[in-house]
């Protein structure tokens, strides 16, 4: 019998009501497939911080260390509450920053996934949204401004100021690069290059090193698009694009781009890949408007399960049925309020219900064969 260790990170906000859907899932997995996942939740985040002094504590660095994957719900404040946390233990510049540093997980999958049959649930126009969007958006993760240097001061004159850096070399390009070419060439051979190399020198390095990994893919073929056309691209035709590849800070803008043009950020999971470790999150953030409501949609915590047993455990059979058994509860006609407005036909259900619904959903897949 398989045995896995899972760090859980719930996280803040909504971050501990997703996770216990997610939870659910796992627990069921674990039992429908005669693996078992042993589930430390640990503390991270804003509420870490306020439990033990440090949003990213050594006990947690540790239960991640020894996980073989690690689950993490969405961390933050609200505007206003940040500023009771000093600027610098933040849970994004104390926690989630040092997180990603620490695993390398420069490689982030971010799908903007709504099949045929949820179309609906877009705020585009039929004729726009066609027969759904399948976008894969795969975003450097560990370099750029959320890495360079960054200097604050003040000038002789009195004058605030901050410096920050952009900074890539050409292995972190290289490597972001191959991630993107082998997703591109198993699925429809075209990769989107995001840039901005009419200014960012940075890009010009950037577009050099794809087109030099490019040559080792002959059948995919590099469409190179400026980031400012491609935000105009994704609302006017998101079907022109498949495997989209690009630096850190627009990766983070444009896949919220993507979350609105499901319908809802809460469609959002992603998988943080490094070499030797990774981790998997919702892409949106910690929903302080909604949380503690038991209204959040859990879809993008429980795609992220979907995606760690892919990537991380090998249960990519598994993995397909639970993708099935979350859009079978849409196809039902259920959906959490998020994507339930007034006036549609769409029957509205609260967090729980919908991850109940994914259970019941889920055992009625067939179980995969035991390798
Ligand atoms: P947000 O992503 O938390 O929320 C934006 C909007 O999307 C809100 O209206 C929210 O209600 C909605 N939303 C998000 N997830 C949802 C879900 N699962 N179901 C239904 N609706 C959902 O962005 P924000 O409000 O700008 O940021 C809040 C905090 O989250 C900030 O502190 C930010 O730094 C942090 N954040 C963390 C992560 C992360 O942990 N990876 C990602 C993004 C933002
Ligand atoms: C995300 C978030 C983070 C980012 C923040 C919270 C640091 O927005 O995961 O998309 O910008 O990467
Ligand atoms: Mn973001």
């Amino acid at each position: 019998m398989s045995h896995y260790k899972i760090a859980l990170l719930d996280g803040d906000g909504i971050g501990p009501e997703i996770m216990r859907e997610a939870v659910k899932v796992l627990n069921l997995v674990a039992e429908r497939n005669q693996v078992t996942f042993d589930l430390q939740h640990t503390p991270f985040g804003a509420s870490a911080y306020f439990e033990c002094g440090h949003p990213f504590p050594e006990q947690t660095q540790k239960v991640c260390d020894e996980a073989d994957a690690i689950l993490k719900g969405p961390i933050g404040l609200n505007h206003e509450d940040s500023k009771k946390i000093p600027v610098d233990l933040q849970p994004e510049r104390g926690a989630l920053l040092p997180l990603r540093r620490r695993y390398n997980t420069y490689a982030n999958f971010r799908p903007v996934f709504l099949p045929q049959g949820l179309a609906h649930f877009s705020p585009l126009k039929k004729e726009i949204i066609g027969d759904g969007v399948d976008i894969m958006i795969i975003r450097e993760l560990v370099g750029g401004l959320y890495f360079g240097e960054k200097e604050t001061g003040t000038t002789e004159d009195g004058v605030r100021y901050v410096r920050e850096t952009l900074e890539y070399d050409e292995e972190q390009i290289r490597r972001i690069a191959k991630v993107a070419f082998d997703t591109a060439s198993k699925r429809k051979k075209v990769l989107h290059n995001i840039h901005k190399s009419n200014v960012l020198k940075s890009s010009v390095l950037w577009n050099e090193v794809i087109e030099e990994v490019g040559k080792d893919y002959p059948d995919v073929k590099i469409e190179h698009i400026l980031v400012d056309a491609a935000a105009t691209y994704l609302c006017l035709n998101p079907g022109r694009f498949d495997v989209m590849v690009m630096e850190n800070m627009f990766g983070d803008i444009l896949s919220d781009q993507g979350g609105g043009i499901l319908g809802s950020l809460g469609l959002m999971p992603s998988a943080c890949i490094g070499d030797d470790k990774a981790y998997y999150e919702p892409s949106h953030g910690s929903a302080p408007d909604i949380a503690g409501k038991n209204v959040a949609n859990p879809y993008s915590m429980i795609g992220s399960v979907a995606m760690m047993l892919e990537f991380s455990l090998g249960m990519e059979e598994e993995a397909r049925n639970v993708w099935h058994a979350m859009q079978s509860v849409f196809a039902d006609g259920y959906s959490t309020p998020d994507l339930s407005k007034p006036g549609s036909d769409v029957k509205m259900i609260d967090t729980e219900a919908f991850g109940d619904r994914v259970i019941a959903a889920l055992k009625k897949q067939p179980v995969p064969a035991r390798a």
